[in-house]
């Protein structure tokens, strides 16, 4: 599902008014940024932004962010997006390394971890982003009553989770091998990846975790 490089793209994200410009400068002040002051929900590697195209429609509510690192597929999130003409949506060009720069401690309700690239290789681990490497910028970022789903159709990827997860005191709220055959398949808003994998007859690993608060 690699897409193939588009010259264009750049520029066309550097002028695209979905896309947040100098992220950093809003650090702290995101409820600057959109019409109404709601709580912050972070989808992080967009891909071709299927979800929060979908999520920002049923859930007026809440505000959205897609941070996605690759030009070609952010380009074609945030057309969806756009075409969505919703107000409480927006997308960074950004690695997840750099979420640090761009949210303040507490600033996010909740982050969306959806089919990250799994690095089955246990001498890639460093790269999952679910290692505690990442886990921590997470915990920092979240507020205290925030959250984090993930899903994926990486047994490899969803083990390592979850071992990372408990061992950092995370605690797991809820969780499935088999999402679309359980309870929580109902509020589930599916991904472009996701419908390939159930399309296969693949199970999507699933998991609801909130961050260890502390003493
Ligand atoms: C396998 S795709 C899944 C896309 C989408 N979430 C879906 O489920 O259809 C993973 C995406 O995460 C992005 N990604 C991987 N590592 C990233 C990072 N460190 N920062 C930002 N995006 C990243 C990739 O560029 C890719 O678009």
């Amino acid at each position: 599902m690699r897409l193939r490089r588009n010259p264009l793209a750049k520029q066309r994200l550097r002028d695209h008014p979905l896309v947040v410009q100098d992220p950093e400068q809003l650090c702290g002040k995101w409820k600057t940024v959109f019409p109404l002051e709601q709580p912050l929900h972070v989808e992080l590697g967009t891909g071709k932004g299927q979800f929060l195209a979908k999520a920002s429609s049923l859930y007026p509510d809440r505000n959205w962010i897609g941070v996605e690192r690759v030009e070609e597929p952010l380009l074609q999130a945030v057309k969806k997006g756009g075409q969505t003409e919703n107000t409480n949506l927006r997308y960074l060009w950004l690695d997840v390394n750099d979420l640090p720069t761009v949210f303040a401690p507490g600033e996010v309700s909740r982050f969306y971890l959806h089919f990250s690239d799994p690095w089955p290789k246990s001498r890639h681990s460093k790269r999952r982003l679910t290692h505690r490497h990442f886990l921590q910028i997470y915990q920092l970022l979240l507020a205290d009553s925030g959250d984090l789903i993930l899903k994926t159709d990486s047994e490899i990827l969803f083990q390592f989770s979850l071992d990372e997860f408990t061992e950092l005191g995370w605690n797991i709220i809820e969780q499935t091998t088999d999402l679309h055959q359980s309870p929580f398949r109902e509020n589930n808003i599916t991904t472009e990846y996701e419908d390939k994998f159930v399309s296969q007859g693949l199970p999507i690993y699933y998991l609801r975790v909130k961050k260890p608060l502390s003493p």
